[in-house]
């Protein structure tokens, strides 16, 4: 009997294939990896060169620092790994990764993922395999490997089969756009080392779905009014009626 396909394959063009698959071979994803729910094939540009230094990068056109990964090898170790599906660029220029993006990403049978080193990646490459570009925030990474990691981490948890409440997806933050409520454990009295003894809130040992439901609700208001407005206001905007002031 032929295995199952896997449900998402993944290729990553990468300098340092070594580097994989790293925690994604660890926990849950790790897991889905035994299992074949997703598949991972590194591909390495510096076996696509053709001179004696494998040469994979070069000083960019009109000065400054820094090296820039050359078109033609990225080309070559592309077209080498047809189909790709989603190509995806990893670039703090690229737009920021969201859980709407990870849920999209989610649905796709292959995926792509090129890891730029030094300055980055000629941009006529990106722009003829329209490369979608993304970002896992506003600061910079000395590689993109890392970064496709954490993009990776946040597609395959949300695969069938990887979580097995399914459930779970729908609380945690950004599921409703609010970030997500406080959690608790047992002991429900505990004394930190700062000497305060802290009780779990009553509600949530009061049995009582609905109240503990609109508490949460509750937190999770607070906690993203607080801590995010950017969030707060798309969730305002979404859900009006949380627009007056609260006494
Ligand atoms: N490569 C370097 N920094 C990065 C970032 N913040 N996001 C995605 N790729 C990167």
């Amino acid at each position: 009997m032929k295995p199952e396909p896997a449900k998402l394959t993944v290729k990553i063009i990468t300098l340092f294939p070594e580097m994989f698959p790293g925690h994604l071979g660890l926990s849950l994803s790790g897991k889905a990896l035994e299992k074949r729910i997703w598949s991972l094939e590194t591909v390495n540009p510096r076996y696509y060169t053709t001179d004696v230094h494998k040469t994979v990068d070069d000083s960019p056109f009109g000065g400054g620092a820094g090296m820039v990964m050359k078109p033609d090898i990225l080309d070559r170790s592309l077209q080498a790994h047809l189909p790709l599906g989603r190509f995806i660029y990893m670039t703090p220029r690229g737009k920021p990764l969201t859980q709407a993006k990870a849920i999209e990403l989610s649905q796709e049978p292959l995926l792509t993922i090129l890891c730029g080193r030094y300055e980055g990646v000629d941009e006529r490459l990106l722009e003829a395999y329209q490369a979608e570009e993304i970002s896992i925030g506003d600061y910079v990474l000395s590689g993109g490997e890392q970064a496709a990691m954490i993009l990776l981490d946040t597609v395959i948890r949300l695969l069938p089969d990887v979580i097995g409440n399914a459930g779970t997806h729908d609380e945690e933050s950004f599921g409703n756009g609010l970030l997500e409520y406080p959690h608790y454990t047992r002991p429900a009295e505990w004394t930190g080392p700062d000497g305060i003894l802290r009780k779990v809130p009553e509600i949530l040992s009061s049995g009582h779905h609905a109240k503990v439901k609109d508490w949460r609700l509750e937190q999770s208001k607070a906690v993203t009014k607080e801590r995010r407005p950017d969030l707060w206001s798309a969730y305002v905007v979404q859900n009006p009626e949380n627009s007056k002031k609260t006494k």
